[in-house]
């Protein structure tokens, strides 16, 4: 019998996983088949109840339920739980367990495209302090001499994020107004918030008018391809990513923890980038 794995979240009808997730059980030969399923918020748990008596042995999570899922879930994986967000549960013995990769996918993405093994001493802007903040401030404390930068509009949740963080040795919290101002310090910006996505494609958390020399800009946006900020970030020179190559590692990441199957993310990316032709 066919597998079920799925994606919760609200809103859920753009979201693409179901594509590069069904297309990668068909070149893969897994058999198994992905749907994306619309929540209510006060649905979530008999929607986690239901999932677990019908059969689901896995399911992503996505915006709004990252945290509020923790509640229903029987286990969190440590580091989920210091992250307090989850993005991929899977059922073992019986027991639905949560696990976080966004900041995992993310950091992939950014070694990969910056072409390097590692990054040290590097100066970062983090911008936003939301869900993925958190994931990708946590994943970046394995490195221990960068100096971070959290910039938020509400300056007391940055705070927050620095508080609960990692053993990172040098953090500091600046408004966005501060960040735009030191912009030219920064070998590394990435941008974590909603802002600059479709629809609103003309705004950006920060305007980029100068940037080090070899800065490197990654923007976790990737509808639309190039976000405003990643457009002025180009245009004053900057190496830029978008999100895409991070939300095929987390869906890679999720079929290879449901199957044990290693699947090709790149060919993800070419269907993420040929489907948002098309949106
Ligand atoms: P996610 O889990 O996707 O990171 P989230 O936890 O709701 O989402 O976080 C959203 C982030 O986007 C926050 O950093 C939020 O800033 P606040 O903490 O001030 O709310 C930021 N954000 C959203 N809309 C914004 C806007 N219009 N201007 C500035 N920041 C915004």
């Amino acid at each position: 019998m066919s597998e079920l794995f799925g994606i919760i979240g609200n809103p859920i009808g753009h979201s693409l996983s179901p594509l590069i997730q069904n297309e990668a059980y068909e070149l893969n030969e897994i058999d198994a088949y992905f749907k994306a399923f619309h929540v209510e918020s006060k649905d979530l748990e008999s929607a986690i109840k239901g999932m677990k008596a019908i059969g689901v042995k896995g399911f992503m999570v996505t915006v709004p339920f990252k945290a509020k899922v923790i509640p229903f879930l029987d286990e969190v994986d440590p580091m989920a739980a210091k992250k307090k967000a989850v993005n991929v549960v899977q059922l073992i013995d019986g027991k639905f367990v949560g696990y976080n990769f966004d900041g995992e996918a993310w950091l992939k993405a950014l070694l990969e495209d910056m072409n390097t093994q590692s990054i040290d001493k590097e100066s970062i802007l983090i911008v936003g302090a939301g869900g993925a903040a958190q994931s990708i401030y946590h994943t970046l404390s394995q490195y221990e001499n960068l100096h971070i930068d959290i910039a938020n509009r509400t300056v007391v949740k940055a705070e927050e994020l620095k508080k609960l963080g990692g053993n990172h040795k040098q953090t500091t919290v600046i408004s966005l107004e501060e960040a735009e101002n030191k912009q030219n310090q920064y070998d590394i910006i990435v941008q974590t918030t909603s802002i600059g996505m479709w629809p609103e494609i003309n705004q950006s958390p920060i305007t980029i008018t100068n940037l080090k020399e070899s800065a490197f800009v990654s923007d976790i946006i990737y509808n639309p391809a190039e976000s405003e900020l990643l457009k002025q970030a180009r245009k004053n020179g900057a190496r830029t990513q978008n999100g895409m190559k991070m939300l095929a590692l987390q869906n890679a990441l999720a079929i290879e923890m449901w199957t044990g199957r290693k699947v090709d993310y790149e060919k993800m990316m070419k269907s993420l980038k040929e489907a948002l032709r098309f949106i």
